[in-house]
């Protein structure tokens, strides 16, 4: 008779058989910060701290050394700094080209990767150029918008950032960020483009920790509709024409299927999101008694390792390395 359980017997035998595991190196790690020189706890997202410039570059530290090979930016821009076209976000001396020299000059071997929209930085809370017409309805301009995220990735770039990754979803933007870091010479900096980004609602508790949230409207016009999935394909073709290095679909654990789709599609490496209403969904029901949280956590990895994500974005980078080594 054929019996499947003979290959559960034992952990020894599950060991062997088992299809994914997951390693610190399937990890890259989100990371808040400010001006401010006291680091300040993040409300709508318990555990996670906004960071000083001196503890992020600790923090990263404490990450690589984990074996975490990556971290993502993500500055908290002060209020007075916002203006419609977010020229802040490419000022050779704002708060993320120091904090990425400061990196790259505390540990050479952390790959450094950068956020590229404008919504910390855009007085409307956009992550493009925002338009009004004459009925008031808001209109996010994409050419206008794409210019300035060239520039945004090449001030990225000059500071020394390993990675760009435009999470705008502003169309021809892959291509544009391409010629103009290669314009400059930057032939090496790669692209993580985030491929299929949906309009969820489970990035609110981020928004809430970056002051970001948009004044008026909504992203829906150029996020993804949660409802499609062959379209996360066409975004797939466009981005690999248009050169990006790599892709990212997400949120992740509730887009699995799209990560699988992804994955077949291309040959390039998937990165996946697990956004912060996710970790707030996770974090919740472990703070309330009601989940264990190692193993839930690790549970959401795996799945979302198994679906084809090569790379997880994850606020548990930290605290799961410490869980696959226990
Ligand atoms: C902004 C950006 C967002 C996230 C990453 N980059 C928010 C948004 O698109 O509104 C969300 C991440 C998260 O929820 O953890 N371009």
């Amino acid at each position: 008779m054929n019996r499947p359980r003979r290959n559960r017997r034992t952990p020894a035998i599950r060991s062997m058989v088992r299809e994914t595991t997951l390693s610190p190196a399937d990890f890259i790690l989100p990371l808040f910060f400010h001006e401010d020189a006291e680091d300040a706890a993040i409300a709508s997202m318990p555990g996670v701290t906004r960071w000083s410039l001196a503890s992020l570059v600790r923090e990263a530290g404490e990450a690589r050394a984990l074996g975490i090979p990556a971290i993502v930016l993500f500055p908290k821009i002060d209020e007075a700094l916002k203006t419609p076209l977010a020229e802040e976000s490419h000022n050779d001396d704002g708060l993320v080209s120091r904090a990425i020299r400061a990196l790259k000059a505390a540990h050479p071997t952390l790959c450094v990767i950068t956020d590229v929209a404008l919504d910390p930085y855009n007085s409307d809370g956009h992550d493009g150029i925002v338009q009004r017409d004459g009925r008031g309805e808001l209109e996010i301009l994409n050419d206008e918008t794409v210019e300035v995220l060239c520039q945004q990735a090449l001030c990225h770039a000059r500071a020394g950032a390993d990675i760009v990754a435009p999470s705008d979803m502003m169309d021809g933007r892959v291509a544009a960020i391409r010629d103009g870091l290669d314009s400059e010479g930057f032939t090496n900096v790669s692209i993580l483009s985030y491929t299929a980004k949906y309009a969820s609602a489970f990035y609110g508790p981020f928004r809430g920790a970056l002051d970001s949230t948009p004044k008026a409207g909504d992203k829906k016009t150029y996020q993804m509709d949660p409802g499609n999935a062959r379209e996360a394909l066409r975004e797939t073709l466009l981005d690999e024409a248009e050169g990006a290095d790599m892709l990212m679909v997400k949120p992740a654990g509730l887009y699995l299927d799209i990560i699988a789709k992804v994955r077949e599609t291309s040959t390039l490496p998937v990165a996946a999101y697990q956004v912060s209403g996710e970790y707030l969904m996770l974090k919740s029901a472990a703070a309330g008694g009601w989940l264990d949280e190692k193993a839930i956590v690790l549970e959401s990895l795996l799945a979302i390792k198994r679906a084809g994500a090569d790379m997880i974005l994850t606020y548990f980078a930290k605290q799961a390395c410490g869980w696959l080594k226990s």
